[in-house]
């Protein structure tokens, strides 16, 4: 994904097989499961299930997001999806919502799962994070799953949510001038979708 010259198709599939990973990561220790048995060619077996009962709250960022999440359905079998679309500024470097699909309330033992590959400022995740909490949803129950990170993103959400959890593949070293990661990866949404 780093190499300027990847194709946005390679680049789109190294984005989605990454994603499945840092999925698993973030969700194997944390899915509720229901007790239960089956019944196995020569017996019966204890088994744990997922529990039908509570889907994950699935919440892609556009537009890269998107592909983080690609393969989400074939880790967690029962999710919601609710989408939000943010575009950051160029100068400003602030972060305005486009498409907003979350649901009026959460409730707080809800799993929430966002997708953002990029964390540089921060600013745009901060801005989803505290919307979901407005409606209800707790900040112990998001995790985030990321590509690369900047330490100026790391820090304010630190910071601003000791509860969150965010599974990156990559912490870089700063950010340039224009708000972009060094060495990064570039514009995700521009790589992966022109
Ligand atoms: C990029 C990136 C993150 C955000 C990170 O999105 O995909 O969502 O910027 O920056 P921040 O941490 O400083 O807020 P962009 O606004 O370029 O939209 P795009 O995904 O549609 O390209």
């Amino acid at each position: 994904m780093r190499n300027k010259d990847t194709p946005a198709a390679i680049f789109r599939t190294a984005a989605a097989e990454l994603g499945r990973i840092l999925i698993y990561e973030a969700a194997r220790d944390w899915l509720p499961t229901v007790a239960g048995q089956v019944q196995t060619p020569l017996g019966i077996a204890d088994a744990e299930f997922v529990d039908p009962m509570q889907p994950v709250k699935v919440v892609p960022i556009l537009r890269a997001g998107l592909i983080l999440m690609e393969q989400a359905a074939t880790l967690l079998p029962v999710t919601q999806t609710y989408h939000v679309g943010y575009v950051r500024d160029d100068q400003t470097l602030e972060a305005t919502c486009y498409l907003n699909k979350l649901p009026p309330s959460f409730s707080p033992e809800d799993r929430i799962l966002v997708s953002d590959p990029m964390l540089a400022t921060g600013g745009t995740l901060d801005q989803v994070l505290a919307d979901i909490i407005k409606r209800g949803g707790s900040q112990e129950m998001i995790r985030v799953v990321s590509v690369v990170c900047a330490p100026p993103a790391l820090k304010m959400l630190g910071e601003k949510y000791p509860g969150l959890k965010i599974y990156t593949a990559m912490i870089d070293t700063e950010l340039d001038a224009r708000g972009y990661i060094l060495p990064g990866l570039g514009d995700a949404g521009d790589r992966a979708f022109n």
